[in-house]
């Protein structure tokens, strides 16, 4: 494969859209969908340091993940912010099956694995991009709109950042990797129950 067949960090990744029915669904029950935003949030930022714990070794990782669990741990402030206003706690976290079973998907061996962790924070990054895009333009609050329009263009970032470090570890493994991850991942997508939820 040549180095042409690369994904490009910049494109829309995903193999398809979510069901028409999330939107309305989350906009009903706003407050639950700003509770589990917030626990998305703190493991987006856990996940970064966890990878920076697992791969020192990566040019230029320690460095970005820093930066990413920065920048995620801003954006759980921010909705904690939101979950203050509105009177709501943030309690423990239920779990999210979306990204449990993307995890499922993680191999063992130990180069696999790298590159499949890196893969997959990619997807979960792309779908909350996706999903928060949605809300950007379906909220009828101004101030969020333009909060979800914010998180979901970093979001995006996060979702090439990830691409990019696996191309550069990994080379030509990604692009027949992230096609059987993203068809999985779209199974998956049709599979599981509208929640209103980021997944
Ligand atoms: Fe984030
Ligand atoms: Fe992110």
């Amino acid at each position: 494969m040549s180095a042409r067949s690369q994904p490009e960090p910049g494109r829309v990744i995903l193999g398809c859209a979510t069901n028409r029915h999330w939107l309305p669904n989350a906009l009903a029950h706003l407050d639950e969908v700003l509770v589990d935003h917030a626990h998305c949030e703190k493991k987006a930022a856990a996940n970064a340091l966890s990878l920076l714990q697992a791969y020192p070794e990566v040019p230029g990782m320690p460095a970005q993940m820093a930066r990413l669990a920065r920048e995620e741990s801003s954006h759980l402030a921010r909705v904690l912010q939101l979950l203050e206003q509105r009177g709501l706690a943030l309690g423990r976290d239920p779990g999210d099956p979306y990204a449990q079973a993307l995890q499922g998907l993680v191999r063992t061996p130990a180069a696999q694995r790298q590159l499949d962790r890196f893969l997959v924070a990619a997807i979960i990054e792309a779908r909350s991009c996706e999903r928060l895009a949605l809300l950007a333009n379906g909220l009828p609050d101004l101030d969020l709109r333009r909060f979800y329009g914010e998180l979901a263009r970093s979001e995006h970032g996060h979702q090439r950042l990830f691409l990019r470090l696996a191309s550069s570890v990994h080379g030509e493994a990604v692009e027949p990797r992230l096609r059987q991850l993203l068809t999985s991942e779209a199974e998956l997508v049709r599979r599981l129950p509208v929640r209103a939820a980021i997944h």
